[in-house]
């Protein structure tokens, strides 16, 4: 790693170190929210592109090029390990990921192959391209957390309950177990093939943890997604992890290994910081902020900035995902609020 990338911002926060100015990336800040995206992906389906290392180059860099933000996001999905593993599955649009033989049994589990790199050459292919494109600026990898992911997997697309999901974990504990354990390896392995081709840090995406309650979630999801945290950290590269809804866990999503906690905009940046303890957060702006005036934009934001010097580290984020229908111009106005009002 140069010089130059180890003393970035985005890594200097993340590491709980003075960092020149506040850090600014956005979660999905690759996708639909831009027109050259859109562009780009015209006939080429989801998976497919992601299999493309060319076009997931370019995907990449497109936001980091538009709005000088201070890390790029590899331009993948949480599902494609599985994908290239051999689980039959799609991204439909406007619905995400759709599992053809939703998981049920223990011989479902065990028919889902471990990942091997020989599995995702593209991946490492992709990822070698962008770190030598993007110089200092750091490339965060990422994979999803084996909660979410098992809910995918488990119910055959997305949910709002997850109650197939938890009727697993409540009633088939030796299934789940299996399931959990089968994830977790698929995911540390994954982020091992990113990192090893040069992605600078991780994030670890449980967008619906939320869903549990902090007894369950510490009992039949904390130990599997702190495996995945555990193998990351043997890798030497910070740690985000992420979840959505999730106030009443963040003390637990931190002490489960990551050195970064994501904090959705529903929390207040100081109670999140308060939870997480002697860590770095990331977060945490609405995000249908950008739908308000540009100035009541900034207005929040500089709360947020204000709120995040209490922590050891911030990196400054929406709270989740940019929504399809984001004006490009307030995330670069956003961008530049950020950068200049901490610098
Ligand atoms: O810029 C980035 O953040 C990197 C790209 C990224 C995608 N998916 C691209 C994508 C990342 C980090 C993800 C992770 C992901 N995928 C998560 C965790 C993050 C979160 O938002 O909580 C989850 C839960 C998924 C599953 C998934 N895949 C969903 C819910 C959807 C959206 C469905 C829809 O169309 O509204 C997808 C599809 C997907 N993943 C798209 C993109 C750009 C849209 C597909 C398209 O452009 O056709």
């Amino acid at each position: 790693m140069t010089a130059q990338l180890a003393d970035s911002a985005f890594l200097a926060a993340a590491r709980g170190e003075t960092a020149s100015h506040t850090p600014v990336w956005f979660m999905r800040q690759a996708g639909r929210s831009l027109p050259e995206y859109l562009k780009l992906r015209e006939g080429v389906g989801m998976l497919e592109s992601c299999m493309d290392p060319d076009l997931v180059t370019e995907i990449t860099l497109q936001p980091v090029r538009r709005y000088g933000v201070d890390a790029a996001i590899f331009f993948s999905d949480i599902v494609l390990p599985l994908k290239a593993v051999g689980v039959d599955l799609d991204i439909k649009p406007g619905i995400g990921p759709v599992v053809a033989s939703p998981v049920r049994t223990l011989a479902d589990v065990e028919a889902i192959p471990d990942l091997d790199p020989s599995h995702v050459p593209f991946i490492s292919q992709a990822v070698r391209q962008l770190v030598a494109e993007l110089g200092g600026t750091p490339l965060i990898g990422f994979a999803g957390a084996p909660f979410t992911v098992a809910s995918y997997l488990v119910e055959g697309g997305p949910s709002k309950e997850h109650a197939k999901t938890k009727a697993m974990m409540f009633g088939a504990p030796d299934v789940w177990d299996a399931l959990m354990r089968k994830i977790a390896g698929i995911a540390a392995d994954y982020l091992r093939v990113q990192v090893t081709a040069g992605a600078s840090a991780v994030q670890l995406f449980d967008s619906w943890a939320g869903a549990l309650t902090p007894r369950d979630y510490a009992d039949h999801v904390m130990p599997h997604s702190a495996r995945v945290l555990a193998a990351a950290g043997e890798l030497g590269v910070p740690r985000i992890h992420f979840g959505v809804g999730t106030t009443n866990l963040l003390s637990l999503m931190a002490e489960a290994g990551a050195d970064v906690v994501g904090i959705d905009w529903r929390t207040p940046l100081a109670d999140g910081i308060a939870r997480v303890g002697d860590r770095a957060v990331q977060g945490n702006l609405d995000p249908t902020l950008v739908f308000a005036p540009t100035e009541v934009m900034t207005e929040r934001a500089a709360e947020i900035l204000d709120a995040g010097r209490a922590a050891k580290g911030h990196i400054f984020n929406l709270g989740h995902g940019v929504i399809p229908s984001t004006d490009p111009g307030q995330l670069k106005a956003l961008t530049e609020f950020v950068q200049s009002y901490s610098g």
